[in-house]
């Protein structure tokens, strides 16, 4: 009897030293398993007298019943503690400051872009797209631009291995767009263009506007009225001088450069206008009878004017950015400004 005692409290000890449910499992082997000291005890049964057989069954099963129900607790208690160490890891401390969101903005070359685009709109012109990635036809010859025309040469222009090109500017979209819709039309057609040159103005990619308006009596005094007012309102000026200095386009017949009275010093001469007073925003003209033939619009009823304008710098002139290469830096101090 003092053996089962003894039995019991060994593995009340052996159990309590197991930290590991394997560990645990070991030591219950030692004494429920096969050759346990439990286990042990029963085979000696066998010798005994009915009687004491009896009794002593009674009371080894008495003892193999409390080590079970101590190894049942020891378990849990490990389990209880595994789960324990499991959530004290997991646990999320709800009382942190958070981490604080940053509110982002439209690039100021997007946000010149809808300015463009909301103006132009407004007087009715829709707006149309063309790809990047365009032919020598569309980009040139349907332009009326000769082979010889100094815009083809390989330091302007990307070629690509297919003989195809990045387009040099958002003309070619006038092409495409009459090919598909016959006139009246009135489009604006902003986008990426690309030229194999990089200097302090100028970047190997930048943004376009063009603009086309086509009808039976569209004249080049609805070229100036149409431009004049656009810049005025969007640099957002009772009154902003404008002139036209006549120019040469292969697609426009005539052409001009358009120039408005340079609005960071108002006409007085300045580093941005280099003292002119003046500053040039983009070429235009009318359309030359050479495009309108190659998209089969007859030249002697429709006649219509185009123009062209670079966005970067509309955006340095209206928020009074002085290195263009500003754009393209992404320098989230530069940037958050805008936002
Ligand atoms: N495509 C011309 C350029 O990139 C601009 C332009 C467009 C001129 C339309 C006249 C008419 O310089």
């Amino acid at each position: 009897m003092n053996d089962l005692n003894e039995i019991v409290s060994q593995a009340k000890t052996a159990f309590a030293a197991s930290t590991t449910l394997a560990a645990l499992d070991q030591a219950k082997a030692r004494f429920l398993g096969k050759g346990g000291l439990i286990t042990e005890q029963m085979k000696g049964l066998g010798a005994m007298s009915p009687e004491a057989r009896k009794e002593a069954g009674v009371r080894i099963n008495q003892a193999k019943t409390e080590v079970e129900e101590l190894l049942r607790m020891r378990r849990e208690a490990i389990q209880a503690e595994a789960l324990e160490a499991q959530l004290r890891q997991e646990a999320l401390d709800v009382t942190l400051p958070g981490r604080g969101g940053g509110v982002g903005g439209l690039h100021p070359v997007t946000r010149t872009l809808q300015r463009i685009e909301r103006l132009f709109a407004s007087i009715g012109f829709d707006i149309a797209e063309g790809p990047e990635i365009e032919t020598d036809f569309y980009n040139f010859t349907a332009l009326n631009i000769p082979e010889d025309h100094p815009a083809r040469a390989m330091h302007d222009t990307f070629y690509l291995d297919n003989g195809q090109l990045l387009r040099t500017h958002t003309s070619p979209v006038q092409v495409r767009y009459m090919q598909g819709h016959p006139p009246p039309l009135r489009i604006i057609a902003p986008g990426r263009v690309y030229r194999c040159d990089s200097d302090v103005t100028h970047t190997p990619m930048f943004h376009q506007v063009e603009g086309l308006w086509v009808d039976e009596t569209v004249s080049f005094a609805d070229l100036k009225g149409v431009l004049a007012d656009f810049m005025a309102r969007f640099f957002e000026r009772e009154q902003l001088p404008v002139r036209f200095r006549a120019s040469f386009f292969p697609f426009t017949e005539p052409s001009a450069e358009m120039d408005i009275g340079c609005v960071i010093c108002e006409g007085a001469g300045c580093r941005v206008c280099s003292q002119t007073g003046w500053l040039e925003v983009l070429g235009c003209g009318m359309v030359h009878p050479k495009v309108f033939a190659h998209v089969g619009i007859d030249a002697e009823r429709w006649q219509g004017f185009a123009f062209g304008l670079g966005v970067e710098r509309l955006a340095m002139l209206r928020y009074g950015v002085d290195d263009l290469r500003l754009f393209f830096e992404n320098d989230i101090r530069f940037l958050r400004q805008f936002a």
